[in-house]
């Protein structure tokens, strides 16, 4: 029995030194990225991420808990991403764009970087309806679907701190753009027809589009929708021939300097 007590009080240092050093972790955390903005560098740093990996794995090669600890790493990893979006970003990120200008590819890959929910309007209202896009816009009409969206983006303002990825037709309503603004600032990416042609060609779930699946309609309908998109931006980013990293990089850059500049005025 006295063996066992003194065994818990030895776990529990061990507890405290975990602890202290976590914390002392996530401040220097907190220092690498007011260091990084501080001095103009590139906030995102995947190869960093990599190189720690690789010593990790070196170091415990062979170990009977490797499995245990390179799990409690990936957490410890996943909780410093979430401590450096929360330092960059106290808002929502909201994704614009014509059908296939990257809006889920991107929210993914910020998902990837900083570990932020995100809410893919599309996909959560084929979710809730139990139905393909196209089936709803097929079976109860486009109407119906603008005001599942306008529904969505009212309850997600809730929420802080995540990507919403829109659905491309989204922002052609003023209310929505309302919403939107409330809590987030919005990301426009753009493409060409050609781009945009090249990526969305082999899918079948854009009802819009689907009849007319040709690079003069895409742009004329692209067009059509222009101003809107670049009326309810705050940031645009072209996104052809750039690569997901290099676009959320420049996503990231554009909007600290947004936040700057609106410090200012
Ligand atoms: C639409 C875009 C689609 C989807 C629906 C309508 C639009 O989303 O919401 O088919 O009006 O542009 P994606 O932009 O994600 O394809």
């Amino acid at each position: 029995m006295e063996q066992l007590m003194k065994l818990r009080e030895q776990l529990k240092q061990c507890d405290e030194e975990i602890l202290e050093v976590l914390l002392r972790r996530n401040s220097i955390v907190e220092e690498i990225m007011a260091y990084k903005e501080k001095n103009h560098m590139q906030i995102i740093q995947p190869e960093q991420e990599k190189k720690q990996r690789i010593w990790l794995e070196e170091q415990l090669k062979g170990h009977k808990h490797q499995k245990e600890v390179i799990a409690v790493f990936k957490e410890i990893i996943r909780n410093s991403k979430k401590i450096q979006a929360r330092k960059l970003f106290s808002y929502n990120i909201v994704l614009i764009g014509f059908m296939g200008a990257g809006k889920t590819t991107i929210s993914d890959y910020l998902n990837l970087l900083f570990d932020m929910e995100v809410v893919e309007m599309d996909q959560l209202i084929a979710k809730r309806e139990g139905m393909e896009i196209s089936d709803i816009f097929e079976v109860y009409g486009e109407e119906y679907f603008r005001n599942l969206e306008t529904n969505l983006l009212k309850e997600i303002q809730q929420k802080k701190n995540v990507v919403i990825s829109c659905g491309g037709g989204t922002p052609l309503r003023e209310c929505n753009v309302k919403e939107m603004k409330k809590q987030g600032k919005v990301v426009l990416l753009t493409a060409t027809p050609q781009t945009i042609f090249e990526r969305v060609k082999d899918s079948h779930n854009r009802p819009l589009i689907e009849q007319n699946k040709n690079v003069e309609f895409i742009k004329e309908l692209m067009e059509k929708r222009r101003e809107k998109y670049e009326a309810a931006a705050d940031i645009v980013i072209d996104t052809n021939h750039k690569s997901e990293l290099a676009i959320c990089e420049e996503l990231v850059t554009k909007l600290l300097e947004l936040d700057k500049r609106r410090a200012i005025v």
